[in-house]
């Protein structure tokens, strides 16, 4: 038995002793060259002239390219074809490239890249949200707006309303392991590439298209990234496509790395939001009806943007019941890097708003947030394990049909002595002036499946060889989260195999083709369900082979049963093979039941949803600003756990992640547009020393009702959102030092939170 075991991920030894061979690390060929971009150093104007003779004269340079040199398509968008590898005329933001240099080593190439002479005719940058929204600068033509119920009359009749407006910032992915390929040039004009990506069939994609070639032609290998957080479904695209277009051209293999600051100035981030709201409510804290209004920003180019923007929209209810509800949404592009996904891509930005909302309105009320977030939360669902309609919907009108929320809350708020908490931080806050402490316990609620339908799709080819050993192949990529080994796991139970006898292969766009970005956290969800379609598929071949209708064959501990005898797993695969039969298959999946309307606002966009809340408490300092996290216990639902290690890691690393994101990670440009924050020495992600003192992490044991692999639930991204507790914390400390509500922006940064306190002290 291997699935719901918490065996250490597959390449833990070899990441800790730093022999796990990342994109970088593949040993190169004599002759291979280095690519470095030429970036601009304005945030939006003309390009007046090009003078690249010193870069080309420039010690090691072997090439240069411009816009102009390029043999075909010049595109590396993922979506709308609005993103030039190299920039044709004009500039759309700081570190937007214009040239490509070609040198002997990676360190010439960057010296080379700063001796270009470029003028421009510079233009006003659109920087902001609110320069962007007055000059009516945005993807798509107005605004999205989703409605459900009628909740202008709704807020008009409330008993209570409040309106308010909460910040939040973008989010730099800060990989370990920064962008990176390598394109090796084959015979016939073949390429192949290394790509640190989440996606290998868009590399693919883009790469044929640059090279004018057809997609069978370029094959595109990934192994494992050293962090992706969704900063490598698109980011990758400007990297592998310089690779394979220099590759072509000097018909030697190319390698391209971003140093950090590169990467930084160059690749799209979390997009920050504007939300505001007006809610009515009533004296119990129900909500009535809430009008939301999104402002998101985009940067120049679309890229994920409309999918990140609506799933924001489709994140605004979280875990409560809106009975009317309406969403407007507006995608502003601006002269910055181009947005992109990230972690929950749009999610915990739609989440943070409504958690706003219940933080408000308990505030107005002068209620415990937690009793006003219960009496809105969706009613769970009958606990029998089949799901029943609860006759609520959510405001995109899919019927909530698995909610677990309340007992899990209820669970967690035991677990973590939350009302005796509660009471101790009020009275702590009553008795000391300058330490003052907060405590919140927030909720998730986070919609699984690709909003693009036809994305819910995955295949795997597996191998038996004739020794009994198994070749694994699936079109997920393994970011550190621990996808292989949990799909492994699956194969491993499938065909009642022992682990050791699988071998986990980089994923290849030449085995596996036209696979979706292992993103939506659906890696385990949609290439589980593959790889155990094919190994049913080996199963009763096998069982074909040994019993004529191949029934009353079973496969458990190496062996193979059949009318009460065992054979070996290995005789049995050798003597299958000398009696010729396929021991390779490939299998493939597909999510049923989901449809979705994203004009319309309507339809069942999500197969399920996965659950979770978090408690955190926290202590900040009136005079300086300054905090910790104390405490934090998380209780999540990842449905029946594949492994239960490798997920409760998930939680860890999430939790932590949105913790940072909402405290002290802040990007800040400058009146140019230039992006000031672009190392980690001015970038603050979170250290280990700013965990909390004590986290608690508890898996909500329980099958997922819905019918998925191992019955597990998909759990790469829900945990982020349990950042939000933390930040609600920060809230409800600042509150206890002033007498209004601290309406407290994201990233509460010591600054921030010091501001806050100013503000409700006056
Ligand atoms: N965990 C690690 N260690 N590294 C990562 O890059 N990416 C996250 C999440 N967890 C990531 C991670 C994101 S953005 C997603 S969508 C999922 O993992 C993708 O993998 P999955 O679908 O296999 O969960
Ligand atoms: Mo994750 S943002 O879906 O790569």
């Amino acid at each position: 038995m291997s699935a719901h075991t918490p065996l250490p991920h597959d390449a833990a030894t070899l990441h800790v002793t730093g022999a796990a061979r990342y994109v970088d690390d593949i040993p190169t060929p004599v002759g291979t060259l280095h690519l470095a971009f030429g970036l601009s150093t304005i945030a939006c104007g003309k390009i007046t002239s090009i003078d690249l003779t010193a870069v080309r004269a420039a010690e090691g340079v072997t090439d240069v390219l411009v816009a102009g040199d390029l043999p075909f398509t010049n595109d590396v968008s993922p979506s709308i074809h609005d993103e030039p590898l190299l920039a044709i005329g004009k500039v759309h933001y700081v570190g937007q490239p214009i040239f490509l240099v070609v040198a002997k080593t990676h360190l010439l190439a960057r010296k080379a890249a700063r001796l270009a002479d470029i003028t421009y005719a510079q233009t006003d940058a659109l920087l902001t949200i609110d320069q962007a929204l007055n000059a009516d600068s945005r993807f798509e033509e107005g605004p999205r707006i989703y409605t459900n119920g009628n909740p202008l009359d709704a807020l008009k009749s409330a008993r209570h309303r409040v309106t308010g407006t909460i910040e939040m910032g973008g989010q730099e992915h800060f990989y370990l392991e920064g962008q990176a390929a390598l394109a090796q040039p084959q015979d016939n004009g073949d390429m192949v590439v290394n790509s640190s990506t989440q996606h290998p069939t868009e590399i693919q994609h883009k790469v044929a298209e640059a090279l004018g070639m057809p997609m069978h032609s370029v094959r595109v290998e990934i192994r494992r990234m050293g962090g992706g957080f969704g900063g490598k479904e698109s980011q990758g695209n400007a990297l592998a496509v310089a690779c394979a277009i220099a590759a072509q051209r000097s018909g030697r293999p190319c390698k391209m790395r971003y140093d950090r600051d590169d990467d930084m100035i160059i690749t799209g981030k979390r997009h920050d939001f504007r939300i505001s709201y007006t809610v009515g409510f009533s004296d119990s804290g129900k909500i009535d009806a809430v009008d939301f209004l999104h402002l998101c920003r985009c940067g120049w180019a679309q890229d994920l943007s409309l999918p990140v923007a609506d799933r924001a929209m489709l994140h605004a209810d979280n875990a409560y019941f809106l009975p009317n509800v309406r969403i407007e949404s507006h995608r502003l592009r601006t002269n910055t890097q181009s947005a992109t996904a990230y972690r929950g891509f749009g999610g915990p930005q739609g989440v943070l708003g409504i958690e706003r909302v219940l933080d408000h309105i308990a505030y107005s009320l002068g209620k415990d947030p937690l009793e006003v977030r219960r009496v809105n939360f969706y009613r769970d669902a009958p606990q029998d394990g089949v799901t029943k309609p609860t006759g609520q919907e959510t405001p995109y009108r899919q019927k909530v049909i698995d909610c677990v929320i309340n007992q899990l809350v209820d669970d967690l708020a035991e677990s973590s002595d939350y009302k005796a908490r509660r009471a101790a931080v009020d009275a702590w806050n009553s008795q000391n002036d300058i330490l003052k402490k907060g405590l919140a316990l927030t909720p998730v609620k986070f919609g699984i499946s690709f909003t693009l339908t036809h994305l819910n799709q995955a295949g795997a080819l597996v191998h038996i060889y004739q020794d009994g050993s198994v070749a694994l192949n699936h079109g997920g990529t393994e970011m550190g989260q621990g996808l292989f080994q949990k799909v492994a796991q699956v194969a491993a139970q499938a065909l009642g195999i022992p682990m050791e006898r699988i071998r986990i292969t980089a994923t290849d766009t030449a085995k596996v083709p036209n696979t979706s970005a292992t993103a939506a956290s659906s890696g385990t969800d949609l290439n589980g369900m593959a790889v155990y379609a094919a190994c049913r598929e080996l199963r009763s071949r096998l069982a074909e082979f040994l019993a004529p209708d191949g029934s009353g064959v079973t496969f458990s501990e190496d062996k193979v049963w059949h009318n009460g005898t065992a054979r070996d797993w290995c005789d049995v695969v050798k003597s299958a093979y000398e009696n010729r039969i396929s021991l390779s298959a490939t299998g493939f999946y597909k999510t049923p039941e989901i449809k979705w309307d994203r004009i319309a606002g309507k339809g069942r966009p999500f197969y399920y949803f996965a659950y979770g809340a978090a408690v955190s408490e926290v202590v900040i300092d009136r005079l300086t600003g300054e905090n910790r996290i104390l405490r934090t216990d998380i209780l999540h639902d990842a449905g029946s756990s594949i492994n239960p290690a490798i997920d409760i890691g998930q939680i860890e690393g999430g939790f932590v992640q949105g913790a940072g994101w909402l405290t002290t990670e802040e990007l800040v440009w400058n009146d140019q547009g230039r992006l000031l924050t672009h190392a980690p020495s001015t970038y603050k992600i979170p250290a280990c020393s700013d965990r909390p003192d004590i986290l608690n992490v508890a898996l909500f044991d329980r099958p997922n009702p819905i019918e998925t692999i191992s019955r597990s639930k998909a759990v790469g991204e829900p945990p982020f959102m349990h950042g939000i507790s933390v930040m609600m914390a920060l809230s409800d400390a600042i509150a206890a030092c002033g007498a209004t509500y601290p309406s407290l922006n994201a990233p509460a940064t010591a600054e921030g939170i010091l501001a806050a306190i100013n503000r409700v002290k006056v």
